[in-house]
């Protein structure tokens, strides 16, 4: 049966989530979705707005998709209020800040909505949400104006599995794990996994802000039209296909522009450095690039072990190490007498084009703190990884890099970290010999992504598109 288009054009707004590693798959999905001839509207919170705009142009006065716009793509940008204003220290007031998202923002989300919805050109348009899974509010506002709702995962499906079926693992007294060690095999599509390897936020018996927030989220995602989720099929079939039986679940990642050139939305949160001319003189695969991602804070000893670490192994690299990485005034936590001693054999930044780093030629490695996104990445450039997980997903997502995959080794055993330890495991990620198996399969797991971009995650986007549209055209005629 021929399909039936509806006359008004799909336009979806997308309200991105204020961290760093969801903002780029948001952004990169937002593009995807308006090559595909959608309109759409995306909104990033004030604050964000002027983190991005300070940094990448030196200016909060600009519309950080008129590039977007201006090569074709029907993207309007605009920004929503998080509450605060913009002096407000929202990490150093983290409890008030998330209680406001919790309670607050969601109305400031549903007036927003309203306007649109209302709107002189709404006529034109069938409107629908698109909000990344740890949202709050989703499907309420969906509901109250009738339209459809998409969730957004950005990472992999074994964690969403986990968080799903919260009740189960709280029934069987596995949640919270607190220090037990189990294995569970009753989650359905996940063989096996070790309470150990559960998210932090299932470890422990505290209760913050945070587990409400992540808790709710989950709650509310399982009321969401359609859930896309940044892995691919081929790397989690079994989680995939579980998570469908419950509603209607697409692995569409990779996520993100495969030639890792220039993009034209900035979406970065601070100024980035140019490594490329001190790359030039390192020879290929001789650096290990360092960087524990946008938002966990790491024990300054750790941080100092990794330092001597690093120097101990004579091993070049480049490490991205952030302001705030320790604490909130930490910016010389290397003395100078270290930089001094780095000499040639490294450099330190505070943040890169992490992209451009790892599909550049010189790098050979990876220590990383196992983001879900750095995961992709470091995937797709073929760059095997020593982890370093530290909180959130990382260590559930290590234990898919580590033991499902085998493209990564740990960092160290134990929670302690020695420079011994670290020296060690750089030499055998870099050397020849124990890595070679490493590197086999980091190519076979890289052919699986980079055929997927072509194969299942562009037919799942595919079908994900069609489902969407005969949804909307179901829902104008409620
Ligand atoms: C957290 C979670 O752990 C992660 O799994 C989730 O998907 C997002 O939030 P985060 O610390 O942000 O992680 O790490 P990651 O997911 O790796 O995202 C960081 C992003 O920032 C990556 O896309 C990376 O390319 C980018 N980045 C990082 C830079 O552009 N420059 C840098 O110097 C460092």
């Amino acid at each position: 049966m021929a399909e039936i288009e509806s006359p008004r054009k799909p336009h979806a707004i997308m309200i991105s989530f204020h961290l760093q590693g969801h903002i780029i798959p948001f952004v990169n999905l937002a593009i995807k979705l308006a090559s595909k001839g959608f309109t759409i509207t995306f909104v990033h919170n004030e604050f964000i707005h002027h983190q991005i705009s300070k940094s990448q142009y030196n200016s909060t006065q600009v519309d950080i998709f008129s590039e977007a716009r201006n090569s074709g793509l029907d993207i309007n940008y605009t920004t929503i209020s998080d509450g605060f204003p913009l002096e407000f220290d929202r990490g150093g007031n983290l409890n008030q800040f998330a209680e406001s998202f919790l309670i607050d923002f969601p109305t400031r989300v549903d007036e927003f909505v309203g306007k649109i919805l209302h709107s002189q050109s709404s006529s034109s348009y069938n409107y629908f949400l698109i909000a990344d899974t740890l949202c709050v509010w989703p499907a309420k506002i969906a509901k109250k104006y009738n339209i459809v709702n998409v969730s957004f995962w950005t990472e992999p499906a074994l964690v969403f599995s986990l968080y799903y079926h919260l009740d189960l693992l709280r029934k069987n007294g596995h949640v919270p794990a607190n220090g037990l060690e189990e294995n569970i095999t009753y989650i359905p599509g996940i063989q096996s996994i070790s309470t150990k390897d559960f998210m932090s936020y299932l470890q422990g018996s505290e209760s913050t802000i945070i587990h409400t927030i992540m808790f709710a989220a989950f709650e509310e995602v399982k009321n969401a039209d359609f859930i896309l989720c940044n892995t691919v099929q081929e790397l989690e079939a079994e989680a995939v296909s579980a998570l469908n039986e419950n509603q209607p679940f697409y692995a569409v990642g990779p996520v993100f522009p495969t030639d890792f050139s220039e993009s034209t939305v900035a979406r970065s949160l601070l100024p980035e450095s140019d490594s490329t001319e001190w790359l030039k003189t390192k020879s290929p695969g001789s650096v290990l690039y360092v960087s524990f991602g946008s938002l966990a804070k790491i024990d300054e000893h750790v941080i100092l072990e990794v330092a001597e670490g690093l120097l101990l192994s004579e091993v070049n690299f480049l490490w991205v190490l952030r302001p705030g990485t320790v604490s909130c005034d930490d910016d010389e936590i290397l003395t100078v007498g270290y930089k001094n001693r780095i000499k040639d054999q490294g450099l330190i930044v505070p943040w890169c084009k992490q992209n451009l780093v790892l599909s550049n030629p010189a790098i050979g490695g990876f220590l990383t703190h196992c983001g879900w996104n750095s995961i992709l990445e470091s995937i797709w450039c073929g760059v095997p990884m020593i982890c370093y997980p530290l909180f959130t997903d990382q260590i559930t997502n290590r234990k898919l890099v580590v033991d499902d995959w085998k493209i990564g080794i740990n960092l160290c055993g134990g929670i302690s970290v020695s420079r011994e330890e670290v020296a060690e495991k750089i030499k055998i990620l870099m050397g020849g010999g124990k890595s070679d198996g490493l590197k086999e399969e980091m190519k076979s797991v890289r052919n699986m992504m980079q055929n997927a971009l072509d194969g299942s995650s562009e037919r799942n986007f595919d079908q994900f598109l069609k489902d969407l549209k005969a949804k909307i055209l179901s829902k104008t005629k409620d």
